[in-house]
């Protein structure tokens, strides 16, 4: 069979929480076990020739957890900016935040800039992290830019027109996209750009979800059937 890669994979990683309660652990912990399936599924989507790859790693709604998860995650997410800086330069991987900026530490804010600066060489593949990220809020603020830019109206804009307002302007949309930990929902993920793209669903809990699993799921997209509406 044609081998099929997809040119952009998307995660929404979950389960953190799961992992380490089954462990007898503090949610942290399931949370510091998912930066290494981060690394580990960057390495193996860089391998395998994807393109974009993105991963939801705080949504929104993920602003209204407990302060000391929420705390947690954003120093652990700074971390890893700072410890893996390095290897996306050498590795040729350009790496991007998508989300609501406005909600973030003047500290975070920065520490992201500088890593889009360091890494905006990469051309080997795009990571790109959605963070304080919503799919409404990013249809919203796309509407509110076209409305802005456009003052004689919008009855002549076209999808495409709308796209390019939205926070992922040019990168394509998803061709697969994949959920861990069993839920089957898209917890307000991008809500616009999946209109076609194929969904994923695992039981495996996001700290689990490792090479083998990341190029399992490459396995199941190469089977799938895709015909936008068309007939075959
Ligand atoms: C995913 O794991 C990480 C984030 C949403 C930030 P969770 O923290 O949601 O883990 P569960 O779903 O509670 O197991
Ligand atoms: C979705 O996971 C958001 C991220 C993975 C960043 P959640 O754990 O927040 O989603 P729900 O609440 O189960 O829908
Ligand atoms: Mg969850």
């Amino acid at each position: 069979m044609e081998e099929r890669i997809p040119r952009h994979v998307s995660i929404i990683m979950d389960g953190n929480g799961r992992w380490a309660k089954a462990r007898g652990k503090e949610r942290v912990q399931g949370h510091i076990e998912g930066v290494e399936s981060v690394r580990a599924c960057v390495e193996a989507a860089a391998e395998e020739g994807v393109e974009f790859l993105s991963l939801y790693a705080f949504s929104e709604e993920n602003w209204n957890r407990p302060a000391e998860e929420v705390s947690a995650l954003m120093d652990l997410m700074m971390l890893s900016i700072r410890r893996e800086v390095g290897s996306f330069v050498k590795n040729g991987i350009r790496c991007i935040v998508l989300g609501n900026r406005s909600r973030l530490s003047e500290k975070a804010r920065s520490a992201i800039e500088g890593m889009e600066r360091e890494t905006a060489g990469g051309g080997r593949m795009t990571l790109v992290v959605f963070l304080s990220y919503s799919g409404k809020w990013d249809i919203l603020q796309a509407a509110q830019k076209a409305a802005a830019a456009h003052p004689e109206g919008l009855d002549s804009l076209t999808q495409e027109d709308f796209s390019s307002y939205l926070v992922t302007a040019g990168i394509p949309d998803p061709d697969l996209l994949i959920r861990t930990s069993g839920e089957q929902r898209i917890s307000n993920y991008l809500l616009w750009q999946c209109a076609y793209t194929e969904f994923l669903f695992t039981d495996v809990l996001w700290p689990d979800f490792r090479k083998e699993e990341f190029r399992s799921a490459l396995r199941e997209y190469a089977k799938r059937d895709r015909r936008f509406g068309k007939v075959k």
